[in-house]
């Protein structure tokens, strides 16, 4: 399974503090602007309310991120696998009109290439079948299967996307979702 929406929407007027860099890539402009994408640890007000989503005990499993996304010639982050992230789940805050899509792999044998050491594995569109996809609302939660070759591409040709994203490198896609299960956040046999 590619990706999961969660049952509830989260307006997100909390505020969101930004620390350290995780992930960086694309272009460094002036300002604290850039292009391409930023990965910061962060802290949000009212944390518990995001986290409330996991069942406590495994909590600690989980980091929180800010992730900021601006996409423009080029408009599309080509098929990857996250680094150390095996899958994460997405509150989309500002989505902007993008469209996630997810990859099934044709041909095992060099499919990946180097993309960059902190991002990950990038692969080519021939080796690759489009799976399915998705286009995140304002508010929209989103579980990702991160460790599935996906892209993302800004539909009008620009993007300045910014996600909430509680990722964990611990928990498969699949544990995560029977998490999602145990508190109400989807509905089972989804
Ligand atoms: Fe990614």
């Amino acid at each position: 399974m590619y990706y999961l929406k969660l049952k509830n929407n989260f307006s997100i007027t909390d505020k969101i503090t930004c620390r350290e860099e995780k992930v960086f890539f694309g272009v460094r402009q002036p300002n604290n602007t850039h292009l391409g994408f930023r990965y910061n640890y962060a802290d949000v007000e009212n944390i518990e309310k995001y986290f409330s989503i996991i069942p406590e005990r495994f909590r600690k499993g989980f980091t929180l991120l800010s992730l900021h996304i601006v996409l423009s010639r080029p408009e599309t982050l080509p098929p990857h696998i996250d680094v150390n992230v095996l899958c994460c789940i997405n509150f989309y805050v500002r989505a902007d009109n993008v469209k996630t899509q997810f990859y099934s792999i044709k041909d095992d044998l060099n499919a990946t290439t180097p993309w960059s050491d902190v991002v990950g594995l990038t692969f080519n569109l021939e080796n690759l079948s489009e799976a399915g996809s998705f286009n995140a609302s304002n508010g929209e939660v989103y579980l990702l299967n991160t460790s599935i070759p996906h892209s993302v591409t800004a539909l009008n040709g620009f993007a300045d996307r910014l996600v909430l994203s509680i990722q964990t490198e611990k928990f498969t896609f699949n544990e995560v979702k029977e998490m999602l299960e145990e508190t109400g956040s989807i509905q089972i046999n989804e």
